[in-house]
């Protein structure tokens, strides 16, 4: 039986996942409200499982994190005349109770948005979701905060990445899949075998999670996840981002980025790196990398130097596709530039260079 998190303060890992949610939505929102052109009117976000909206202390949760992250977005929303539609979905009849109280309008108040509860199971209430999701010409994020690992199956999965201008963030308690993979009950739900179970190192099982939805994803399909781990009491949990399109990726990956300096990927050290911030190799005399960061950079630079990455274009994309930020290929195409293995150029390495009719610059070997 997955543990309630809503008995008790939420914990560090609790908090830390709310953390990435809210940093997130503050990148996500401005895309849609505060762009000079907009293209869509409707806004709509998702949250299948609620939870009551605070915790028994008082800390907010998602759907009052969503309602606070709006707030500075209200003139934007009325002025450009936008329909923001808030949807939360709580199974529980209690915690239903205390979502309402904490989410909808009070007596005639009066608001930029509007808010929608139910009390539905996942399943009822995503189907349910599905027919409007798949018509609305609206950009959506959707939110999954499940408990354990079974509501997102390969079939929700699929129906999810073909919902057009959505974005989707969930939850998976990924240990639970180290644990008991050899229970049928388990692998009804996430078909990944146990002998690879098995071999991945318990801190990294988030990323085996990870390649079995990748797996999922047709392969004439553009489709980007990106996952974070979380170190929660003795468990490995981890949050999957999914968005069809790159700049939603570069948004997530910054909010990975600033939790984790280091790998940008996990609230812990997820390679054993045992590295200290500011650490100096003895013999470079450089300040030490992660082994991630050093297998991107070299990665990077091979490809380049053996003229399989052509363009700014393809590096904007390794970069993001490998979880990593334009900075960290800035760096790259500087050490080769200063190295002259690459002539010094003005490169555009941003999800702008992906629009159609962008102008590419061809990187040229020395
Ligand atoms: C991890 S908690 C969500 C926490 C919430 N996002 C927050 O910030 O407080 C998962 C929630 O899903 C609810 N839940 C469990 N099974 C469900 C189901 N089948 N359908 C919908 N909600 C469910 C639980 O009652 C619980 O409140």
């Amino acid at each position: 039986m997955p543990r309630d998190i809503h008995v008790k303060p939420f914990d560090e890992g609790t908090k830390a996942k709310l953390s990435i949610f809210q940093d997130y939505l503050r990148e996500w929102l401005p895309v849609f409200i505060s762009k000079r052109d907009i293209y869509w009117n409707n806004i709509n976000i998702y949250d299948f499982f609620a939870g009551p909206g605070r915790d028994v202390a008082g800390v907010k949760g998602t759907p009052c994190i969503i309602i606070d992250e709006l707030e500075p977005h209200l003139e934007s929303i009325r002025n450009k005349n936008l329909k923001v539609n808030l949807y939360f979905n709580e199974y529980d009849k209690a915690k239903y109770e205390l979502l309402n109280d904490h989410v909808l309008p009070k007596g005639n108040e009066q608001r930029d948005y509007y808010v929608q509860t139910e009390s539905l199971d996942f399943k009822v209430a995503f189907q349910k979701r599905l027919a409007e999701l798949t018509t609305n010409n609206s950009a959506n994020l959707l939110f999954l905060d499940q408990n354990g690992i079974k509501h997102i199956g390969e079939e929700t999965f699929k129906q999810i990445i073909n919902i057009k201008r959505t974005d989707f963030l969930f939850f998976i308690s990924s240990s639970t899949i180290k644990r008991f993979c050899e229970h049928p009950n388990i692998l009804q739900h996430i078909n990944l075998s146990s002998e690879d179970v098995e071999k991945t190192p318990y801190d990294q099982i988030h990323r085996l999670v990870l390649d079995y939805y990748k797996n999922l994803i047709p392969a004439n399909k553009a489709y980007y996840l990106a996952p974070f781990s979380l170190k929660k009491n003795a468990g490995v949990y981890g949050l999957i981002f999914g968005s069809s399109h790159v700049l939603g990726m570069e948004k997530f990956l910054t909010t990975c980025w600033k939790v984790d300096p280091e790998r940008g990927e996990a609230n812990f050290d997820i390679d054993n790196d045992k590295i200290n911030p500011g650490q100096i190799n003895i013999f470079s005399g450089e300040i030490s990398k992660p082994k991630k960061v050093e297998i991107f950079e070299k990665e990077l630079e091979e490809n380049i130097t053996k003229g399989k990455i052509k363009t700014d274009k393809d590096v904007y994309l390794f970069t993001i596709t490998n979880g990593f930020l334009p900075s960290h290929a800035k760096n790259v195409l500087k050490k080769l530039a200063s190295s002259n293995k690459i002539s010094k150029m003005k490169f555009n390495i941003s999800s702008t260079i992906c629009k159609i009719g962008a102008s590419l610059t061809p990187i040229k070997l020395n």
